[in-house]
């Protein structure tokens, strides 16, 4: 469990196909349901900043409510007109009935 944080969501605060927005440690994350399997999203969108917990859910991406681009919850990365940085993505885990977040590392930074 090292290096994972607690969130103030239980595993069914978000259902399955849903996006819900938490805060751990002052950064803000979207955490999806995907069949069950969850996935965190840093919460705002790296092209003009739309939070993300606003999107549509398609398969394990987001398509953001702004503009349209597509985060891939898998990679951090996007499909759009113009090259975008990637998000952050984070593991997630259920400890207990919580939902747990952990930052991956293969994500790359500017
Ligand atoms: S703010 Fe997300 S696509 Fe423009």
């Amino acid at each position: 469990m090292e290096g994972f944080k607690k969130t103030n969501l239980k595993a069914s605060d978000v259902k399955e196909r849903q996006l819900v927005k938490t805060e751990v440690d002052g950064e803000e994350i979207v955490i999806a349901n995907v069949k069950g399997k969850f996935y965190g999203i840093y919460a705002y969108c790296k092209h003009e900043e739309w939070d993300l917990s606003e999107g549509e859910l398609i398969d394990t991406k987001i398509k953001c409510a702004g503009h349209g681009s597509i985060w891939d919850l898998e990679t951090g990365k996007a499909e759009f007109v113009e090259p975008l940085e990637d998000e952050p993505i984070y593991e997630v885990k259920v400890i207990n009935g919580y939902l747990y977040v952990r930052r991956k590392t293969n994500v790359t930074e500017k």
